[in-house]
């Protein structure tokens, strides 16, 4: 593939886990065990393909809302994959981000992000963002609140500024598995000329043919940012125009006295 066809930076949401689980009469945290295999088969994919940011959707500010069993068993998959993970993501050049608002999380999980962003902070092969306790409206609305409380102005760029994946460029591909057709409060700010893909596979059987799937239809699609596309502005090269407006006969001139 060609690098100009690769997305610099791809998210993903991760959907499916559950259906996954239950599809095998499974409790539902042993699919999001198989999601964490998953996401490290993608980021390792990532790395070698040479994406060169990947952000992922871990945890969402609404999922507090799911049965306590499972909450409290995400928050201890995370301690648990950080542990294991990190080892191997170092010597990987990864370097880990955790977005989302902390403040609420408990001291020793708090203590574990942090550790794993120091310990990867020298690296630059990969960005690998997790967001966790996330949501593209919560990062909106604390940009805006930051801005207000410095006494600044609210534009574009200094909202974007403020966002808590400001350290990274906008998505070129959104990857969202399990069939779903929506973005779940994710990268909502950052997601405006972000190219969507949608795949019916549960988020545990996303492999590397999969996310080879996902990157060639990226490398079909024409990104326009609004723009016309090469095709359509180099029918409308200005000479060509002249020729145009040219060619089309004059109404004939009313004679005045
Ligand atoms: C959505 O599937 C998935 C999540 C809410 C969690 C995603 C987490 C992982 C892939 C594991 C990695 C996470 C950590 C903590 C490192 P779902 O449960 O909504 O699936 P369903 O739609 O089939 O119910």
């Amino acid at each position: 593939m060609q690098p100009a066809t690769l997305p610099h930076h791809v998210a993903i949401v991760m959907d499916g886990n559950g259906r996954w689980a239950t599809q095998r009469f499974l409790p539902r945290i042993a699919g999001h065990k198989k999601g964490v295999d998953a996401l490290r088969t993608c980021v390792r994919y990532c790395g070698e393909r040479g994406v060169r940011v990947l952000t992922v959707f871990a945890f969402s500010s609404e999922n507090w809302n799911r049965p306590a069993e499972e909450v409290s068993g995400l928050m201890d998959l995370l301690v648990l994959a950080i542990a294991r993970e990190i080892p191997p993501l170092v010597a990987e050049g990864v370097r880990i981000h955790f977005v989302g608002d902390r403040s609420v999380l408990g001291e020793r999980l708090q203590a574990s992000l942090a550790q794993a962003e120091a310990q990867t902070a020298h690296n630059d092969r990969l960005v690998f963002n997790i967001c966790f306790n996330y949501g593209g409206r919560w990062d909106i609305a604390q940009a805006a609140a930051r801005l207000a409380a410095r006494g600044e102005p609210i534009t574009e760029a200094s909202l974007h500024a403020a966002t808590a994946l400001a350290h990274v460029g906008d998505p070129d591909l959104l990857i969202r598995t399990g069939g779903e057709m929506r973005l779940s409060n994710f990268v909502l700010w950052q997601s405006a000329y972000t190219e969507l893909y949608f795949s019916e596979r549960l988020w545990p059987d996303f492999d590397v043919a999969a996310m080879d799937a996902a990157l060639a239809e990226y490398a079909r699609r024409e990104r326009r940012f609004g723009r016309v596309s090469d095709q359509d502005a180099e029918r409308a090269t200005p000479s060509r125009l002249a020729v145009a407006v040219q060619a089309v006969p004059e109404p004939p001139r009313q004679k005045f006295a």
